[in-house]
């Protein structure tokens, strides 16, 4: 851990991918029973895509946001969320567009990717609640225009979109300058998210892998839980509380 932070409480960075929300029931991106295996990313997720097809796309986040409504934070939102009770000064920096940090009770959360609670116009940027749209959506023959005459879109970032700048800044300073990161569920592949966990690691956190699978950073790892996050969360944290890290002891050896 970082010697340089010893005068000062441990700080952590929970960074989440949507492998955090599968057992939740909802699907993730990559891998077994992903998204992409099913649906192109080029045709769904990008502003070509929309601009090509907009009652496509709408269509498809709808049914999204439908699924999300529908589910429920799991064991592992519900850690993290208990985690910040300890360490109140714990992050969670997510790529999920699902809110279900949040819903949880995680009060410090930064969404890179957006959030599919809410729609905005592509013309003026006016955002509203999606719930507002969706049932619009089912019987009409186009996709929902806003008053000003632009096309409403899903507030998420897609493919070849900046992320918001301020919350990955944000998220970049807390990644670069905390004791501990925990990465949860991502398949580490997308960036400029997927940096963060390098540059946690180059900044000499610890940092700690949840995964079902290996990932192309699993190397940055001080320790990995090869497990279920609604699995090995609950029991990180218990272990967290018991035993709370202080700045300067690795966390390594405690396999
Ligand atoms: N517990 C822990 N890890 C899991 C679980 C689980 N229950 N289920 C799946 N995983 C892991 C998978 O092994 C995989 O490494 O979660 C990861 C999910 O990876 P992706 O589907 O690639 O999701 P993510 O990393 O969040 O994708 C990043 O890509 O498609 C874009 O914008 C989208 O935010 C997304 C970004």
């Amino acid at each position: 851990m970082n010697e340089r932070h010893a005068d000062r409480p441990v700080r952590i960075v929970v960074f989440t991918g949507a492998g955090v929300s599968a057992e939740s029931g909802l699907a993730t991106f990559r891998g077994v029973g992903g998204l992409w295996a099913d649906f192109d990313p080029a045709t769904l997720a990008t502003p070509a895509a929309f601009a090509r097809d907009p009652k496509r796309v709408w269509d498809w986040y709808v049914s999204r946001y439908v699924g999300v409504r529908a589910s429920e934070p799991n064991a592992a939102h519900r850690a993290i969320a208990r985690l910040e009770r300890t360490f109140p000064s714990l992050l969670v920096v997510t790529q999920n567009i699902d809110r279900m940090h949040q819903r949880a009770g995680s009060s410090k959360v930064l969404e890179l990717h957006g959030n599919i609670w809410n729609a905005r116009c592509n013309a003026c940027g006016r955002e509203v609640d999606m719930a507002t749209l969706v049932d619009i959506a089912d019987s009409a023959s186009d996709s929902p225009r806003c008053g000003c005459g632009g096309r409403m879109r899903p507030s998420v970032v897609w493919f070849g979109e900046r992320l918001p700048e301020a919350v990955f800044e944000e998220a970049a300073e807390s990644a670069a300058d905390c004791d501990l990161f925990i990465a949860v569920g991502t398949s580490a592949t997308v960036y400029p998210a997927a940096g963060l966990i390098e540059l946690a690691a180059r900044s000499g956190a610890d940092v700690i892998e949840v995964n079902r699978e290996e990932t192309p950073l699993s190397h940055l790892a001080d320790r990995v839980l090869r497990e279920p996050a609604g699995e090995a969360l609950p029991r990180l944290v218990d272990e967290l509380e018991l035993d709370p890290p202080t700045a300067g002891a690795s966390l390594a050896k405690r396999e």
